[in-house]
């Protein structure tokens, strides 16, 4: 695998995207982002030199499965979890699905790292994957939107330097690039373990379903694409695909 480390750019992500072009693997990382994204088209907020901005870049020279594709993300996070629990010896982290790692401050659980998977496509084959994977290490203030909802390694307590969490980063995300489809999922889903709790949907507005907004469902399947089965108490079965739209208890 190739490291890149920058001091400043837009993304890692649209750095590891140019950079597969001359390579099979690589990994991209920045002290500061002037673009850093999060999912559903979020900015993805973080000071300079504070935090991890980190893509890993994964060039497929054969045709990849569904399954594969969401085993890059468990990936993700797995290795950032594992990481903090080996690095803190503490027990405080949990998998939000699908892949935000959230930590309790004592209070509340609140989120420490997520994970923006982006794949490139020739026709319907998936061609190459990014993982962008950003990490609150050090940072202390967050913008008051998520002042109450995020917090960082430094907050619980952790000093931890940046370059030594990149690089515990990068040798446990390797070893679990080894890791068969079916031991990933294996993994993911018991770090998860969402199975048998009560989900709360998250409607939009002007949404129109065929449920009510009330209605509690519960976590019934995970499936091998990454998509979670819930089901509430007329049988009615719903497919999820996007974290930000549960609402769950992590503990
Ligand atoms: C999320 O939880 O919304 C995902 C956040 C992903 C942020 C990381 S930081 C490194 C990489 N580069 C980006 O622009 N985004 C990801």
């Amino acid at each position: 695998m190739k490291i890149y480390n920058f001091k400043e750019i837009s993304s890692t992500n649209d750095f590891a995207r140019e950079l597969l072009k001359e390579n099979e693997i690589v990994c991209v990382t920045a002290m500061h982002q002037t673009k850093g994204r999060g999912r559903n088209n979020n900015t993805w907020y973080s000071n300079f030199g504070n935090n991890l901005n980190l893509s890993f870049g994964i060039s497929h020279s054969e045709t990849c499965t569904l399954v594969k594709l969401a085993n890059f993300q468990s990936i993700g996070s797995l290795a950032v979890k594992h990481v903090l629990e080996e690095y803190t010896g503490k027990s405080i982290f949990r998998l939000k699905y699908p892949n935000d790692v959230y930590a309790f401050d004592g209070t509340d659980y609140k989120k420490l790292s997520g994970i923006l998977v982006e794949h490139g496509f020739m026709g319907s084959e998936c061609t190459y994957s990014i993982i962008g994977i950003g990490v609150n290490v050090l940072e202390q203030n967050f913008p008051v939107e998520i002042s109450q909802k995020a917090t960082s390694l430094k907050l619980l307590g952790f000093d931890c330097g940046v370059d030594l969490f990149q690089n515990l980063l990068i040798d446990k995300f390797s070893l679990l690039l080894e890791k068969s489809e079916s031991v990933i999922f294996e993994l993911w889903q018991k770090e998860l373990n969402i199975i048998g709790k009560e989900i709360k949907i998250i409607q939009s507005q002007n949404q129109a379903t065929d449920y009510d907004s009330k209605d509690i469902f519960i976590a019934k399947k995970l499936k091998s694409d990454g998509r979670l089965v819930v089901i509430n108490h007329q049988g009615k079965e719903i497919i999820i695909d996007n974290g930000d739209s549960i609402r769950y208890n992590l503990d």
